[in-house]
């Protein structure tokens, strides 16, 4: 098992990755908690594989369990949903001693960490992530947000949680599709910090707690440097700002969140290479390593790129893009809107 400590001064917690860590998920978290209940949130497929493993587990280290299941999918992280949860918590009598667990991806990480950040103030949460994108990505960071009809992860909260714990074997049950979502995520770490993780993804065989604990260093990295989002953590948007205007055209329905992040990426190095910025041939290696792990690196039809202008990242006329020096290493570039359309195809 690897052990990586992120270091935020009062909110210090470990990442905890290895194999077959869920049945020991209870004698693991005694360490970082001495609550008698714990409150697990999952969804419904999730559930059927690993709820019952975790839950006794849990019982066995004298914590008390109960389960909420939510349906799967984005549309969970809803006001709906969202309140739904919150019944049951109060029903249950849940109170700031006992602890809140996220178990699957990263809509029940967002979801149940929002929960978590918000009812009696603040409940202690720990994030079983069962993604590759939950892994790699967003159950480090303390981001936890519900979506808006109008955008996305527009209510949101900034709350760290006590415990990451990811078990790598749950990813032999993540569909494919879902996997290279996760690895779209896993690449832009490597084409924005780590030019070591990238040519290690040019091969398509490695090792899998090896990825997963270098993505973890990286986020863990740039979190600890800027927690709260408001300068160098902001990198970690590559390709989320032009992936924004393909998700938006697609309904939100066409891509899923990591085939939008790859044609944007693409997208963003394209541009980077056109004004000097990226070094050139950038474009193709990216273009490259997407494809052979299954993502698209082209829309199906002429992007409309001011659907970007939507993008919660806008700051007024100005728009923070995060654009490639080269491989490994990435720069904030504001640019003006009316600019930046000239620029586009
Ligand atoms: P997800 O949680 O919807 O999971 C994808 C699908 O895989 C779901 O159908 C889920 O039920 C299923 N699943 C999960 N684990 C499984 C397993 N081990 N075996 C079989 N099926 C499994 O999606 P995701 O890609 O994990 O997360 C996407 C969400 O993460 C978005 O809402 C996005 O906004 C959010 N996100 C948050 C951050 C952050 O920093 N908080 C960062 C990136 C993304
Ligand atoms: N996923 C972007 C962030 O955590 O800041």
């Amino acid at each position: 098992m690897r052990r990586l400590r992120v270091n935020i001064p009062e909110r210090e917690y470990d990442i905890l990755i290895g194999a077959e860590l869920l049945r020991s998920a209870g004698a693991l978290m005694r360490e970082y908690t001495p609550a008698g209940r714990a409150f697990v949130v999952t969804d419904s497929n999730v559930a059927p594989l690993y709820a019952r493993i975790l839950c006794e587990s849990l019982r066995a280290a004298d914590c008390e369990a109960s389960l909420s299941i939510v349906p799967p999918g984005e549309g969970s992280k809803s006001e709906a949903v969202l309140s739904g949860l919150y019944a049951q918590m109060l029903e249950a009598h849940i109170t700031r001693g006992d602890v809140i667990v996220a178990l699957g991806g990263g809509v029940v990480g967002d979801l149940a960490g929002y929960a978590a950040a918000t009812l009696l103030r603040g409940i202690p949460f720990i994030q079983i992530p069962t993604t590759l994108l939950a892994q790699a990505d967003s159950s480090v960071g303390g981001k936890v947000a519900i979506n808006h009809p109008r955008g996305k992860n527009l209510i949101g909260a900034f709350h760290q949680p006590k415990l990451v714990l990811t078990d790598t074997d749950t990813l032999k049950t993540l569909p494919p599709r879902e996997f290279a979502c996760g690895m779209a995520e896993v690449i832009k770490h490597g084409a924005i910090a780590d030019a070591g993780l990238f040519a290690l993804l040019h091969e398509n065989e490695f090792a899998l707690t090896e990825i997963v604990e270098k993505n973890c260093t990286i986020k863990r990295h740039i979190v600890e440097q800027d927690e709260l989002d408001t300068g160098g953590r902001m990198v970690l948007n590559f390709g989320h700002t032009f992936g924004h205007a393909i998700e938006a055209q697609g309904g939100f329905s066409r891509y899923n969140h990591g085939e939008a992040v790859a044609i944007g990426m693409v997208a963003a190095a394209g541009l980077g290479e056109k004004l000097g910025v990226t070094e050139p041939g950038t474009t193709d290696q990216l273009r490259e390593v997407l494809t052979l792990h299954g993502l698209p690196a082209l829309p199906d039809e002429a992007p409309e790129w001011p659907l970007m202008l939507s993008d919660k990242k806008r700051d007024g006329d100005t728009i923070r893009l995060v654009l490639l020096k080269t491989i490994g290493e990435a720069v904030l570039y504001p640019v003006a809107v009316n600019k930046l359309l000239e620029w586009l195809p």
